[in-house]
């Protein structure tokens, strides 16, 4: 692969579809931030296992990195992650000027963010700890830097309360590990300025992200309520001895994982209603979403759900029939699992392997 592929992936950005509108009464940066092309140096704050990744990730687009983390195994463990990274950051492609060695570890937090043009925040879960953390960044980085925390779940509404430059906090969310998986979910607080959320998905695109700029605060953004969801599901599955935990994977991984790595749940539900689509599958199956396969409550299927969800598909679709569809979806099917098989006989290309032996440190299974 080369960089072309995080080309790709910056073409995939997608817009939450309800549009506000301009709003008067909505908060203001007072510095303008830099254009995303002008940025040379961001910080990471928090450099384990998310922020690490990070690091590698914005040293492999050919930034300089400037990190504080106060554990003092921080610099090490770090420079470890980096180097186990950079096999696979350099098949997929590396930026002119693109060093590993390129990163500093401060002690000093201020230090750190000095001459830094964007900051992403990766310190632990805590919401006191984020809370006093993004205020102590706010105070110390330049005027016009925007702050992003990686959180996994807490709103920056809430995260944002110390800070006295709320305007520029948004939340950035990455899935481990960070320099492989796409995917960035930015949401701002209600003190965030639109200006901040906007310039943090077009910087987040610049580096080769997938960005969804999602327009209102939901617990677990998308992907992870989506997870959770899931896991829930499975959790059921365990406790009541419906199935074991081999089961449940080999039946994602086997089955529907599959499809989605090209079609996301949606598009998959729209083509297993035959030529009939989304609009079939809802009027022919909608009533068993109330049947006991699923352990959660399940939102009433009122008209307005249905169209909106026939509605989203043909979107989605984008005049591809289905036909269309199940061509796309098969052809990419077979090449997935070509991958897999040969990863899993140890034949795959030497890129491929790399991407997956290095992985990321475990960690929360994003
Ligand atoms: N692990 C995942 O899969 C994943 C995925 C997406 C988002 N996140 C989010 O990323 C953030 C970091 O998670 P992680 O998995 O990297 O955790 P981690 O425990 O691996 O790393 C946290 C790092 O923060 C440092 N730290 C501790 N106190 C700090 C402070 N006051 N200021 C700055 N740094 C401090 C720790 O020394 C450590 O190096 C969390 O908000 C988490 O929810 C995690």
């Amino acid at each position: 692969m080369t960089s072309n592929t995080q080309a790709t992936q910056a073409t995939q950005t997608t817009q939450a579809p309800a549009d506000p509108g301009p709003d008067a009464t909505a908060p203001t940066l007072a510095v303008a931030p830099p254009a995303v092309e002008d940025v040379t140096t961001v910080a990471c704050v928090g450099i384990g296992t998310i922020g690490g990744g990070w690091a590698a990730y914005f040293l492999a687009r050919g930034y300089r990195v400037q990190a504080w983390d106060p554990s003092p195994e921080a610099p090490a463990r770090v420079r470890e992650l980096i180097a186990a990274a950079w096999p696979a950051l350099t098949e997929l492609g590396l930026a002119d000027g693109a060093d590993p060695e390129n990163i500093t570890v401060h002690t000093d937090l201020a230090e750190a963010l000095s001459g830094a043009q964007f900051v992403q925040e990766s310190a632990p879960e805590v919401l006191e700890m984020k809370q006093n953390l993004l205020a102590d960044i706010d105070a110390a980085a330049a005027p016009g830097v925007i702050i992003a925390s990686s959180t996994s779940g807490y709103s920056m509404s809430e995260m944002a309360v110390r800070a006295a430059h709320p305007e520029r906090l948004v939340v950035g969310h990455p899935f481990n590990p960070p320099y492989l998986i796409p995917l960035v979910e930015v949401v701002g607080g209600t003190a965030s300025a639109p200006d901040a959320i906007e310039w943090s998905s077009r910087w987040y695109e610049h580096l080769g992200k997938s960005v969804i700029t999602m327009d209102r605060e939901v617990p677990g953004f998308i992907a992870n309520r989506l997870q959770e969801a899931l896991w829930r599901e499975a959790l059921h599955m365990v406790r009541n001895g419906e199935a074991t935990v081999e089961q449940i994977d080999r039946s994602i991984t086997d089955g529907p994982g599959l499809r989605w790595p090209l079609q996301g749940p949606m598009l998959t539900f729209h083509l297993a209603g035959g030529n009939g689509g989304m609009k079939h599958m809802l009027d022919h199956f909608g009533p068993s979403l109330k049947s006991p396969w699923t352990r959660l409550e399940a939102p009433e299927l009122t008209d307005e759900l249905r169209d909106a969800v026939v509605a989203g598909c043909d979107d989605e679709a984008n005049g591809r029939t289905v036909p269309q569809l199940v061509a796309e979806r098969d052809k990419a099917i077979i090449a997935i699992r070509k991958v897999i098989e040969d990863l899993r006989t140890g034949a795959g290309p030497a890129g491929v392997h790399s991407a997956v032996d290095v992985g990321g440190p475990a960690g929360e299974a994003q």
